[in-house]
């Protein structure tokens, strides 16, 4: 096989990664705009490269014409979390979505491998159109906790370092490092809903503020420069109290200032003899 061929097979793994990343990016996005918590809190993805396929095929027996049909995570998408819970709820966005067909789970987060390792697996089948039509690429998605991949990264690394021969006593750290991130995943779990309401808070009052601002520079066009100022200091004695209620109360005022300027502008333009030029 040649390099021009393997350019050519890993080409739409290459883009259902690129694909897939966008579209869970553009999830996020979008529980960030609706105020919404979002389960996601970082994704990334990969395609394998040459060098582990053929690592892989030789350390399964597999011939490399076998290798499309046999390697489901060649195309590879990972989902990292912040709590356990967040976990069931991408899977039934996974599950739910029309783009991704479910071939299999494997739950290592319920059933921890014997290494220590936690994860929850999905590998689906995502279609990819190219010149030569569609492929059902196989995409193999690993959706864990923050505290679950920094243990699956060291101990990656270690295997890597070892050539997956790691001694006794290391693995006995990890072990004991694999329970501490069981212990902090739930921990963490229990003050769930108090973190989740701060981080809503933070991002509303971002959110209001950043609609205030744009309200205020609205008023640019129509309102004077004094009245302008006026509003603006106001509302940075608002801002200060980092008060939602306050802020919403403000952005309501704002809100009937413009809507004055509006009426009085229509108003002027009805009373404007051009108007009826035109018509
Ligand atoms: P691999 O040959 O390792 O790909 O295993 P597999 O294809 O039989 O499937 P499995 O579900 O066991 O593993 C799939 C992927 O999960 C691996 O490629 C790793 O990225 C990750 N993984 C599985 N087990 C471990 C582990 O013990 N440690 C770490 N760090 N990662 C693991
Ligand atoms: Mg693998």
């Amino acid at each position: 096989m040649d390099i021009l061929l393997w350019n050519k097979i890993l080409t739409p793994y290459e883009i259902a990664v690129r694909e897939i990343v966008y579209k869970f990016d553009r999830l996020k996005s979008e529980y960030q705009m609706n105020g919404e918590y979002c389960p996601i809190e970082q994704v990334s993805g990969r395609v394998k490269s040459i060098s582990s396929i053929l690592d892989k095929l030789h350390r399964k027996e597999i011939p490399i014409d076998k290798m499309e049909k046999k390697l489901e995570d060649i195309a590879g998408i990972r989902i990292i979390c912040q709590f356990v819970e967040d976990i069931d709820q991408i899977v039934e966005m996974i599950q739910n979505r029309s783009d991704m067909k479910v071939k299999t789970i494997k739950d290592y987060v319920k059933y921890q491998k014997s290494s220590g390792y936690r994860s929850f697996h999905i590998i689906i089948t995502y279609k990819v159109e190219t010149l030569d039509g569609v492929q059902k690429i196989p995409v193999e998605i690993q959706i864990r906790t923050m505290g679950m991949d920094f243990w699956a990264t060291i101990e990656h690394s270690l295997q890597y370092k070892y050539k997956r021969d790691i001694p006794e006593h290391v693995k006995d750290r990890l072990t004991r490092a694999a329970e501490a991130v069981c212990a902090l995943d739930s921990e963490m779990s229990a003050v769930r809903s108090e973190i989740m309401d701060a981080q809503l808070s933070s991002q509303l009052l971002h959110h209001q503020v950043a609609e205030i601002l744009m309200a205020i520079e609205n008023l640019y066009t129509v309102a004077s420069k004094r009245e302008i100022q006026k509003i603006q200091d106001e509302f940075y004695r608002v801002y200060e109290k980092k008060d939602m209620n306050a802020l919403r109360k403000f952005h309501r005022q704002l809100d009937m200032i413009s809507e004055g300027y509006r009426t009085q502008k229509m108003t002027d333009f009805g009373k404007d003899p051009r108007k009826y030029e035109v018509e």
